[in-house]
């Protein structure tokens, strides 16, 4: 019994072998916590790039507006379809039906100006801009709006001038 407690290095064989083991085992049993701690950030937490596209798409989808970029205006033909063609397409509650050249070429005669103070201010049913907001529809896209509707139906008024850059609202 006395003599299990002594050195238990007997040789120099023993001795390289103790080396080794106190060396190796550590080393062994790190290695082992690393995968093991790592096998379960790979498969479950670790998103793959289609988990990370949907995390981020509540950020990714806003729209960041460049305040100081030229404004991009809208053309006659989309503001048209956006805001007036929900009237003007079948001439409902009397709108001039686009396409119809008896309902414009009363309405054309009476020129751009006329025509486009009635689109920005309203007539009768026909609501102010046809009820966009003017943060929407500037008074340019409206009127360019008219100049589209207008010359659909035969008439021939010219594509309004873009305002300068601060003049527009
Ligand atoms: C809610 C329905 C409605 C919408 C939306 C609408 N309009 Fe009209 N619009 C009318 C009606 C109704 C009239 C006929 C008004 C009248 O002469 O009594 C009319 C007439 C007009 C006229 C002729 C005005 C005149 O002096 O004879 C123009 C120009 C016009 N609309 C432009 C537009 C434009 C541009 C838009 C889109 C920005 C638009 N409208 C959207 C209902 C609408």
């Amino acid at each position: 019994m006395s003599e299990q407690h002594g050195n238990m290095i007997k040789s120099p064989q023993q001795l390289i072998l103790m080396v080794f083991a106190a060396f190796f085992v550590p080393l062994i049993i790190i290695l082992l916590l690393l995968t093991y701690a790592d096998s379960g950030t790979k498969d479950s937490a670790r998103p793959t790039s289609e988990q990370s596209l949907e995390l981020i798409k509540p950020v990714a989808k806003l729209n960041f507006v460049d305040a100081s970029a030229p404004k991009v205006y809208k053309t006659g033909d989309v503001v048209y379809q956006n805001v007036c063609s929900s009237c003007h397409a079948a001439g409902a509650a009397g709108a001039p039906a686009f396409e119809n050249k008896a309902a414009w070429s009363p309405r054309i005669s009476k020129g751009y100006d006329s025509l486009v103070t009635s689109a920005i201010k309203g007539k009768n049913a026909m609501p102010a801009r046809g009820g966009a907001s003017p943060d929407d529809v500037s008074d340019y896209e409206i009127a360019r709006a008219v100049v589209y509707m207008a010359n659909a139906a035969g008439g021939k008024l010219n594509e309004p001038k873009a305002p300068a850059p601060q003049a527009e609202k």
